[in-house]
């Protein structure tokens, strides 16, 4: 049986990352990430495995080792180019037991399952039902999940099926990338979802918000994203460094339709409260900026800083979460909340 070690040994990561011939490519995962996910992922000998996101195809390699000549991944991955890449990859290397597919992969791949367990590289704006509907019971899901409709503000879960259902059995911090319905070269710089204005030029900043469905022209979000590249107040946090991902998390988590996430010049991001007249956010190297020093979201932020640093700045993987059902009109599945325990005044 091939141990995980085993596996990371024997793939050679770079023969598929920066191929001598096709090149180097951006659709990668970090080995750690990939290490990680599928130690949860819990890979055995015969197992039928769907990957959304076959990128350069080093993970599927890893998969396909784990699970050996019994078992069969399925790979699909919504960029032809690079399934065609990773397929004349795996054929050089003479990799057997990998079969891959163009597609959205939301749909999972039905044809092929059910499968024993499902990894997903790319991020759904919820946890599919093909996905649960494709995976046996008993089965285990890892996958990258939104905890709130704004870009980045993720977990990881692991979850498994029971009587057709998804039972989450663990969540740590971590991100991937949003998943797409066309094939992109960066899915990164601006996140194809929940971004409510994007301003080109010279590089591009992009806000998002909570209160979109009061802004549908985006009129507003527009003034915000301008307060924040031009603040009329900068502070510094008093207690550095911020621990970026616990407090992006928490904030997320708050439910507040107000909370409001940016990245300014594409060098930094920011999570904080913005309104249609007001704005204020802390940046992710600790600096506080808001509209002015009199702002009405410079006193809610505040706020909701002391209410995480009460709280212990808790590890993002730490808070309890549930999946909640989809009842809307979108991509059926479950959404993954995170419940935040009321402050003492609140309950
Ligand atoms: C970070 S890469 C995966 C890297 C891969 N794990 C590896 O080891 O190289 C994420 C991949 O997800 C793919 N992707 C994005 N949206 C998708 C979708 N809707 N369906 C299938 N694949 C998608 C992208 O094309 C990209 O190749």
């Amino acid at each position: 049986m091939t141990t995980l070690d085993d596996a990371f040994d024997t793939v050679p990561e770079r023969t598929y990352t920066h191929h001598p011939q096709w090149g180097e490519t951006v659709h990668r995962s970090a080995p750690d990430s990939i290490r990680r996910e599928i130690t949860a992922l819990q890979v055995r000998p015969g197992d039928r495995i769907l990957e959304i996101g076959t990128g350069s195809g080093y993970s599927s390699a890893i998969l396909a080792r784990l699970c050996g000549p019994r078992g069969r991944v399925t790979s699909v991955d919504i960029s032809d180019e690079l399934v065609t890449r990773a397929a004349a990859i795996h054929q050089e290397r003479g990799v057997s037991g990998v079969d891959l597919h163009v597609g959205n992969g939301l749909a999972g791949h039905p044809p092929a399952g059910p499968y024993d367990c499902l990894v997903a590289w790319c991020t759904p704006p919820r946890l599919p039902r093909a996905w649960t509907d494709q995976v046996r019971d008993g089965g285990r899901i890892v996958a990258c999940l939104p905890i709130a409709c704004l870009p980045s503000t993720t977990l990881i879960a692991t979850i498994t099926i029971e009587e057709g259902q998804p039972r989450l059995l663990a969540v740590t911090g971590g991100g991937y990338a949003q998943s797409t319905p066309t094939a992109v070269d960066d899915a990164l710089t601006i996140p194809g979802r929940w971004v409510d204005y994007c301003d080109h030029q010279p590089v591009p900043s992009w806000i998002s918000t909570g209160w979109r469905d009061d802004d549908p022209q985006r009129a507003s979000a527009r003034a915000s994203l301008d307060q924040l590249l031009h603040p009329g107040h900068t502070e510094t946090y008093h207690e550095l460094p911020l621990a970026w991902r616990s407090w992006s998390v928490y904030t997320a988590a708050l439910g507040d339709r107000q909370v409001s996430l940016v990245s300014l010049r594409n060098q930094i991001r920011g999570i904080g409260h913005t309104t249609a007249d007001s704005a204020a956010l802390i940046l992710a190297d600790g600096t506080v900026i808001a509209d002015t020093p009199h702002s009405p979201s410079l006193t809610v932020l505040r706020t909701w800083l002391d209410r995480w640093e009460t709280a212990g700045r808790p590890d993002a993987g730490s808070l309890p979460t549930t999946l909640v059902p989809y009842r809307g009109t979108g991509l059926a599945g479950w959404d993954l909340r995170v419940r935040l325990p009321q402050p003492d005044n609140q309950q």
